[in-house]
Formats: structure tokens, sequence, C-alpha cells
């Protein structure tokens, strides 16, 4: 089975961060979201996957994934011109796929269960696809899977208005060698993307075979800043604690881990909180469900449940719910209590 990972799309529900960054590479407990899809489908036995790109963000992509090697998998890279749907995205991919079997993954997905039993599940029982649901609150949402009495896949709508079930397609989707006349048989849709729901739906109608397994675990689409979030605290939960820097006098309650070369000088920190290499903490609050990238510095400031980007700078603020891009600057007087804030790369707030 081969693997084909989305990471292009324009990621225009996270701008700022994504007008100068993949939403894929960015960090859900300091680690690129995309990693966490790839790391899926190496435990998963696939070695052989194509990343798509696109021509904005892609050469970051390729730069911090590189070829794979680490992974255990072989890279290689699509670029697709335009952001024309997770159909046309598979369609470019159909000369590497070459008839084999392949697993499509949305760069920005995360998965608690990963993808190994899903894989088996296909390579058992070999259906012409499979794919993954989850119950959400929102269908309006996603893509929406309306099943049979006999739990049989009878519709697939994207994005409905008016949804027949709660049931949503996860980011995984697997097919077999019917995934060329599925891509190929579509029209662009009224958003004028080639949608893969009617690519699956056109399985569905012509009789093919077309599993459903519901995801046990959580699943996270992390395409917008509380999803983002969310994925954050979620993965969080599972941190193992492990203090390499220095800590200074304060106080460490929970799961926390503090990289090499960072120095924590009598702050208070609630895990679970992941501090990256090379950060200064120096009279600060951190915590919980917070992530900080490397090389950041914070001094008397408040921060939870946010994402804080390599580099980033926060002097005398107090922040929740917040999403502070690379190498950004928050200081100057500060609103009373605490603040949300989206703040894009190398951008500065200075209070007045
Ligand atoms: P989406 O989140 O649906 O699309 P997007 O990235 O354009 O986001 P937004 O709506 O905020 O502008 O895409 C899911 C994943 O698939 C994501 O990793 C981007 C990727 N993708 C492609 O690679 N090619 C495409 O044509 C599209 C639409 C998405």
């Amino acid at each position: 089975m081969k693997g084909v990972v989305l990471s292009g799309g324009t990621g225009s529900r996270l701008r700022p961060i994504t007008f100068s960054m993949a939403k894929q590479l960015v960090p859900v407990a300091n680690k690129p979201i995309l990693f966490y899809g790839l790391e899926d489908l190496a435990e998963a036995g696939i070695e052989d996957v194509a990343i798509i790109i696109a021509p904005q963000t892609g050469d970051e992509i390729r730069h911090t994934v590189g070829d794979g090697s680490k992974l255990g998998l072989n890279i290689e890279y699509i670029v697709q011109d335009e952001p024309l749907g997770l159909a046309h995205a598979l369609k470019m991919a159909l000369p590497f796929v070459d008839g084999d079997d392949v697993l499509m993954y949305l760069g920005d997905n995360l998965v608690k269960q990963g993808v190994a039993d899903v894989v088996k599940d296909f390579e058992r029982d070999k259906p012409n696809c499979q794919i993954l649901l989850t119950e959400v609150e929102d269908p309006s949402q996603f893509g929406v899977a309306e099943l049979g009495p006999a739990g049989e896949v009878k519709r697939l709508v994207e994005k409905p208005s008016n949804p027949r079930s709660n049931l949503a397609l996860v980011g995984v989707y697997l097919f077999d060698q019917v995934v060329t006349e599925a891509v190929n048989s579509i029209q662009p849709s009224a958003r004028g993307e080639l949608e893969i729901t009617d690519a699956i739906q056109y399985l569905v109608t012509s009789g093919r075979d077309v599993r459903p397994s519901l995801v046990t675990g959580w699943w996270k689409d992390t395409g917008k800043k509380e999803d983002l979030l969310h994925a954050n605290e979620l993965v969080l939960t599972d941190l193992d604690g492990e203090v390499l820097g220095e800590v200074v006098e304060g106080k460490i309650r929970g799961a926390v881990r503090i990289g090499a070369g960072s120095q924590v000088v009598d702050c208070s920190i609630t895990g679970p909180v992941v501090i990256g290499d090379n950060v200064h903490l120096a009279r600060t609050t951190v915590g919980p469900n917070t992530a900080i990238g490397d090389g950041c510095r914070l001094v008397d400031t408040s921060v939870e449940e946010s994402i804080v980007l390599d580099g980033a700078e926060i002097h005398g603020w107090s922040i929740r719910n917040s999403l502070i891009g690379r190498g950004a600057t928050l200081r100057g007087a500060a609103p009373a209590g605490y603040a949300e804030v989206t703040l894009g790369e190398r951008s500065e707030i200075l209070g007045e």
C-alpha cells in the first residue's frame, strides 16, 4: 500500500499564521502536525509516501520533512499548482500510486488511534474503499456519511446544510485500484473543487464495496485555531514529564517537559506543558495545556491553553486560548485580565 499525504491547500482559516507558514507545519505539543500523520503511516507499515504540496509552502515542507529516511519512509513530493480539491490532489498522485492500494491522509488531521488497524482491516477484507467516520456535534462543517440499516454507506455529502447524520468523514481514506476510475469520473463541485466525497459517492452508486469504520479514539481536523488548541490539549494529555533544562526556584506540577538549554526562573508551571529548547522563562505562570517552542522568552507573563511558536517573546501579558507566531512579540501595557491573541509570524503588539 502507498501513502498520499495532502499538505497543499491554502490554510485560510488559520490566518495570519498561514500567511507565512504551511498549516501542516504548525506545531502541536511542539511537533509539526504533519509528523503525526507520517508517523502513523510508518507505524502501519506503509513505506512509500507522496506528499502533495502547494507552490507557496512546499519548499518549507520539503526542507522540514526531507526524504523521510528519519521516519523510515521513502517520501517524494508532488506540487499541486492550485488547491482544486482533495480528489484533485489524489488524482495528481495516481502515477505515483501506479495501480497499488492507497491510503490518503489529510496532512492537517490527527487521529489518536493511528491507521495501523484500519490498514490491517483493509488488507484482510479487501473492500474497494474504506472510510473512517466519527460522531460530531456540528456535521454541517464536514463531509458527512449516511448509513443504511445494515450499516452500509448510502450517501456522502460535503458540508451539508441539512445533515442527515452526525457521522463525519475523518481525513483518512483507503482505496484499491478503483481510485483511478473514481477520481476520473467526477466533475468539480459548486465551489470548483474535485470533492473526495463525490469520488466515494461514485463508488457507492456504481455498486462498489465501500466500508465504513468508526474511529474509537479522538480525531481532530486542525484547520481552525480552536481545533488546533484542542488538538494541543488532547496530545498533551499523554505527555510524560522530563526536565532537561535548569529550574531555579518556583513550582512545577503535573507532566512538564523542559528542553535542553532552557532556563526557568521563579516560575509556576502546571502541566501538561511542553517547553522547547533554549527557552528563557522568568516570573511567569504557564499551563495547563500549553506548548512553548524553542528559543522563546517569556517574562512576567501568564500563558494557559495556548501554543507559542519558536522564538516568540512575551513581556508582562496574560494570555489564554492564544496562538503566537514564530518570532512574534507581545510587550508594553497589557489589557486587564487574560487576553486571547492570535499573532502572525514576527508581528508585534506593543501595548500603550
Ligand atoms: P482543507 O483544510 O479542506 O483546505 P485548506 O488547506 O485549503 O484550508 P482552508 O479551508 O482553511 O483554506 O484541506 C485539508 C488538507 O488537504 C490540508 O492539509 C490541505 C490539503 N489540501 C491539498 O493538499 N490540496 C487541496 O486542493 C486542498 C483543498 C487541500
